[in-house]
Formats: structure tokens, C-alpha cells, sequence
């Protein structure tokens, strides 16, 4: 009787701080900046089989790109995306995993992983497969569309979806 009780009492403390846990869903817009060439270039090609200046069968880059406010140069650097880039498919697409660092506001010092598979030179739709800190069990999905692509840079404007607890302390 006194364990059958005191279970129903640790099951509703259980329930009420579960209740404290709420599903919140957040929007992210930035921009992504990779640097192509130079000093100052945020990719770095570790494999290259076919020895060609183009994302081939077989090449693997590792990317460590900025992530702007906007898609000028100037604005405020908010974070970065540190990755793989691998091109795994003979049609020219690519397979990629990055960690997005957040560095400035609220989220500074959370993450969120991002993997998935990219055509290039259209809108990138690839799955958010969880994160850290404020992002913690976070699940979404990210949309990145090229709005600048020359020899030297490429820019792309992030959204990015998610759906995460928000954990808040009894
Ligand atoms: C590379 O970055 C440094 C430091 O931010 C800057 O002073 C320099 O002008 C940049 N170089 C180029 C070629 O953009
Ligand atoms: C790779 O390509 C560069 C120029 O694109 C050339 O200078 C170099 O000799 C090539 N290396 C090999 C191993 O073919
Ligand atoms: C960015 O800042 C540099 C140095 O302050 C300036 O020369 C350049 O014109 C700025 N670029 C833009 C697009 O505002
Ligand atoms: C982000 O967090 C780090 C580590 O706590 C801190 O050193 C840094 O100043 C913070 N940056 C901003 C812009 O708040």
C-alpha cells in the first residue's frame, strides 16, 4: 500500500516536471559564406583522385565557412560551419556533414548538426540531426539557396527550422 502510493506520487512528480518541457519551435535566417581561394580561404581539399580543380568522384573537402547576418562581407560574424564535403555520387551531387557553432547572442556556444546530400547551384534542402545546448534534441530541417556563386566565393541564404525542447528549471 505505502510503495503503490508512493509510486503514484513519483509518477505525478514525473508528469509535472515533464510538463516543465516544452516543444518550441525556432527560425533561423543567415547567410553562409565559403571563401574559395587565397589567405583567407574557408575550404581546404584533403582528397583529389582525379587531380581536378572541380568537385569530382572521390574528392573530400574539409570547410570551416562564416556564417553572416547578411550577405554583405561587413556584417556581423554570428557563427561558423565546420564540415565534410565528400562528392559521393558520379551524377556530381555531394554528400555533407557540418557542425553550425553559434558565437554571438542567445545561442552562443550551441550547435546544430547538419547532413545530408547536395546538388549544386540549386536550393539545398537537408535534415537538422540534432544539436547542442539551446538546440539540444533538436530535429528540423535547413534550406540553403545560392545567391552568390563566382570562381572565389559562394554565398548561400540559410533557413533553418527546428523543432527542440526548451527546458526550463522547476
Ligand atoms: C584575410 O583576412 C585578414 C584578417 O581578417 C585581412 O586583413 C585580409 O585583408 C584578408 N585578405 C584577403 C585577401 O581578403
Ligand atoms: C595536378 O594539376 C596541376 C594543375 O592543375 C598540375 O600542375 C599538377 O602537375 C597535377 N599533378 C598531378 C600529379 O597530375
Ligand atoms: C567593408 O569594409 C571595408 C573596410 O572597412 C570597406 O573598404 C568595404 O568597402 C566594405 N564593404 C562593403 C560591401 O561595405
Ligand atoms: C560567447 O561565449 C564565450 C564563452 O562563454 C565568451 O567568451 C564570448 O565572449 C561570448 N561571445 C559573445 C559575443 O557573447
Amino acid at each position: 500500500m505505502a510503495s503503490s502510493l508512493s509510486q503514484t506520487v513519483f509518477s505525478i512528480l514525473l508528469l509535472l516536471s515533464l510538463h516543465q518541457a516544452c516543444a518550441e519551435m525556432t527560425h533561423l535566417h543567415f547567410y553562409f559564406h565559403e571563401i574559395l581561394s587565397g589567405p583567407n580561404a574557408t575550404v581546404l581539399t584533403v582528397v583529389n583522385p582525379s587531380n581536378s580543380t572541380s568537385l569530382t568522384f572521390g574528392t573530400i573537402v574539409v570547410v570551416d565557412d562564416m556564417l553572416l547576418e547578411g550577405l554583405d562581407d561587413n556584417s556581423t560574424l554570428i557563427g561558423r560551419a565546420q564540415g565534410l564535403v565528400g562528392a559521393v555520387g558520379k551524377d556530381g551531387s555531394l554528400e555533407s556533414l557540418h557542425n553550425f557553432v553559434f558565437t554571438e547572442g542567445k545561442y552562443n556556444g550551441s550547435t546544430i548538426s547538419i547532413y545530408g546530400r547536395v546538388e549544386q547551384g540549386v536550393t539545398i534542402e537537408r535534415p537538422v540531426i540534432g544539436g547542442t545546448g539551446m538546440f539540444r534534441m533538436t530535429t528540423g530541417y535547413s534550406l540553403a539557396k545560392p545567391v552568390v556563386v563566382t570562381a572565389t566565393k559562394l554565398v548561400y541564404e540559410f533557413d533553418v527550422y527546428l523543432w527542440h525542447m526548451e527546458m526550463k528549471d522547476n
